[in-house]
């Protein structure tokens, strides 16, 4: 990971004006922001480690967990949630194994909710990376993660 962030922060020595496109380029390269990359963000940059940290939790775009493979939202709004959506995301949580904003230690997937999907007509609703299952049971959503390949 190392080289991969040199040549990420290369050109950005002493650019204290310059974290918020910083922290989006080594986020695309490494898929999140690892203590390791802050702290030399921190060296690259001049800024205090905790103005950096600042910045990046401040912005939802900043992740510092690594992600799935693949996202699972679960809708949680007003149309899913009357149809039943607490007991979807419940179901989901306990198909993985994780709670809301954890991704399985395989990898595999990342589970969040979202405020609507836009199919509040055919809820409750998942969306499973661009895929959007919808009128969904707790029984529909174990057999769908089931039924998933890699
Ligand atoms: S409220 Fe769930 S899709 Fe709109």
């Amino acid at each position: 990971m190392h080289e991969r962030l040199s040549e990420v922060l290369s050109p950005y020595k002493g650019r204290r004006d310059a974290l918020i496109p910083i922290l989006q380029n080594v986020q695309a390269e490494i898929g999140y922001l690892p203590d390791e990359a802050m702290l030399e963000i921190a060296k690259t940059t001049g800024l205090p480690e905790s103005r950096v940290y600042a910045v990046a939790s401040f912005y939802a775009q900043f992740r510092f967990k690594p992600r799935g493979r693949h996202t699972i939202m679960v809708c949680r709004g007003t149309a899913c949630h009357v149809r039943g959506a607490e007991k979807i995301l419940e179901e989901t949580e306990r198909a993985l194994g994780i709670v809301e904003g954890e991704t399985t230690e395989d990898k595999k997937y990342t589970l969040e909710t979202v405020a609507c999907i836009g199919c509040c007509a055919l809820a409750p609703c998942i969306m499973i990376d661009e895929d959007v299952e919808a009128k969904l049971t707790p029984k529909m959503v174990s057999e769908i993660l089931d039924g998933r390949a890699e």
